[in-house]
């Protein structure tokens, strides 16, 4: 029963949990803000940039296609049923993972956290409160029926911790400058 769930819930968010990952590995280049201040601080800040947050959304989006295509194989032989990801579902799912932590970086500039600065339980789940959201907003009865209850709170129990895990994981190798 927790074990389906908290696959269900993986493998539900995965198009989500990956854009950021990905954006990490690919950002540079021209910052979203285009440089732009707002109350003497930046609107963005220079974490926040159009390559990243493009090729981050593609991974996620991709990501959802390939997932069908392995569940469409592996469900003869699986006894949980895993969601199946409509094209504009996996879409907002990485989409909004990253319009989440764009947002999140706005908010961090507003109350005078530098780039990089952390901001506990935000940066934690920023991208997921995008992803459902523009999941929801887009796709609302894929929504209902993917995410029930239960598998809402275990996105919510489990996302934090891999989350936090990941980032030490990026820090570690040297991809990323902080460890959140
Ligand atoms: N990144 C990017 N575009 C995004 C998100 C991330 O290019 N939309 C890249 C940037 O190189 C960024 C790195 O991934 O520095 C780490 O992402 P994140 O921790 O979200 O940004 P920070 O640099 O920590 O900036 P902020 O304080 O705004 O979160
Ligand atoms: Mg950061």
């Amino acid at each position: 029963m927790v074990v389906s769930l908290v696959l269900k819930a993986l493998w539900a968010m995965l198009p989500a949990y990956v854009p950021n990952n990905v954006a990490v590995l690919a950002g540079g280049g021209r910052p979203m803000d285009g440089g732009r201040t707002l109350g003497g601080r930046r609107l963005l800040g220079d974490g926040k940039t159009w390559r990243g947050t493009a090729v981050g959304t593609l991974a996620g989006f991709l990501l959802a296609l390939g997932l069908n295509a392995v569940n469409r194989r592996a469900s003869e032989r699986l006894d949980v049923s895993l969601p199946e990801f409509p094209p504009r579902a996996g879409l907002a799912l990485a989409l909004g993972a990253m319009v989440g932590d764009v947002g999140a970086s706005f908010l961090k500039r507003r109350t005078g956290r530098r780039r990089g600065a952390s901001f506990p339980v935000l940066d934690q789940l920023d991208f997921v409160a995008g992803a459902l959201g523009l999941a929801r907003l887009v796709a609302p009865r894929w929504f209902a029926g993917t995410f029930s209850r239960p598998v809402l709170a275990a996105v919510v129990v489990i996302t934090p911790a891999l989350h936090v895990g990941t980032n030490v994981i990026a820090y570690a190798l040297g991809l990323k400058d902080e460890p959140w």
